[in-house]
C-alpha cells in the first residue's frame, strides 16, 4: 500500500488491511519486503524500545528519530507516525510543529488519540493536506484516566460515546480509525456505520483491518501478553539460541573459521 486512498479502496473492495508497528530501519526493511500493507511508527516505541511502562514518555523528538529510521527503510509502504502524549493538546501551532517534525522525517500521515477537545487540531491537520488516522477505545495516552489498560465500551453508555467519537472523527476528515480493545460486536457496528476503514487491535474480526505490535508478531517480548496478541514465531527462543550458539563457538574456538579470517 503506497497511498492514503488505498485504505478507502480496500474497504470498498471488501479486502482486509494489515498493519504492524516498526520503530527502526532494520525491522522496517523486513516489513517492507513483506505483504503487510502499512506501517505505524507507534508511540509504543516508548515501551517496546525504551522500556517505559506506558507510552507517556514518548516525545516529538523521540518519534521523529524513529520515524526517520523507519521511513528511510520502508520503501513502498505507507508510513503513519503517532503524535505523542500532549503534543496535539497545546493548541494548533504546537500541534502543527509536531506534525511538521514527523512528516519531514518521512511519515505520510499522523495518528492521534481521542477527539474531544482537539477537533479543531484534527480539522487543521487534515485541511493542511496531511492524512490523519484516528484512534479510540483504549487510548494508551489516557491510561491514568482508565486506571490501567482496560477494555473500553463495555456498557451501553460507553459504547454510545465510542460510536459518537468514531462518527465525529470521520466527519473531521480522518481517513481511518484504530479501534483498540473494544468488544467485537461494538467494533463491527462502528465499522459497518463508517465509510472510512477501521483498524482493530483487540477488537475482533469485524473491523476492516488489524494491527499488531511487530515485536508481538515476532514473539520477541514474552514478558507481556495481552489476550489479543498472536505470536507467529517464538522469536525470543530463536534469537537467544543464536546468541548461545555464538557463545559456544567462541568458547570452543570454532568461531571464527578460516573463511571468516583475513590472511
Ligand atoms: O503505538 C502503538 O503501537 C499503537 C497501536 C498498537 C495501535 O498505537
Amino acid at each position: 500500500m503506497k497511498a492514503v486512498d488505498d485504505f478507502a479502496r480496500l474497504k470498498q473492495e471488501g479486502r482486509k488491511i494489515s498493519m504492524v508497528t516498526a520503530y527502526d530501519a532494520w525491522s522496517a526493511r523486513l516489513v517492507a519486503r513483506s505483504n503487510v500493507d502499512a506501517i505505524l511508527v507507534g508511540d509504543s516505541a516508548a515501551m517496546v524500545m525504551h522500556g517505559h511502562p506506558t507510552t507517556l514518555a514518548a516525545t516529538v523528538e523521540l518519534m521523529a528519530l524513529h520515524t526517520h529510521a523507519v521511513a528511510s527503510a520502508a520503501a513502498g509502504k505507507f508510513v503513519i507516525a503517532d503524535l505523542p502524549f500532549l503534543s496535539f493538546r497545546k493548541g494548533i501551532p504546537a500541534a502543527m510543529e509536531a506534525v511538521r517534525a514527523l512528516v519531514t522525517c518521512g511519515a505520510q500521515s499522523v495518528k492521534l488519540e481521542g477527539v474531544a477537545g482537539h477537533e479543531d487540531v484534527i480539522r487543521h491537520i487534515v485541511e493542511s493536506g496531511i492524512p490523519v488516522m484516528g484512534h479510540i477505545g483504549l487510548t494508551p495516552q489516557s491510561v491514568n484516566r482508565f486506571g490501567g489498560f482496560r477494555v473500553q465500551g463495555k456498557t451501553e453508555a460507553a459504547a454510545a460515546v465510542l460510536i459518537g467519537q468514531a462518527r465525529l472523527l470521520e466527519s473531521l476528515g480522518c481517513f481511518s480509525i484504530v479501534l483498540e480493545c473494544v468488544p467485537a460486536e461494538l467494533a463491527a457496528r462502528i465499522t459497518s456505520e463508517l465509510a472510512v476503514p477501521t483498524i482493530g487491535i483487540g477488537a475482533g474480526l469485524g473491523t476492516d483491518g488489524q494491527i499488531l505490535v511487530l515485536h508481538d508478531v515476532w514473539g520477541v517480548d514474552m514478558s507481556h501478553a495481552p489476550r489479543f496478541v498472536r505470536r507467529y514465531i517464538d522469536g525470543e527462543r530463536v534469537l537467544t539460541d543464536a546468541l548461545n550458539e555464538f557463545n559456544a563457538d567462541v568458547k570452543a574456538l570454532t568461531f571464527p573459521a578460516a573463511a571468516e579470517t583475513y590472511s
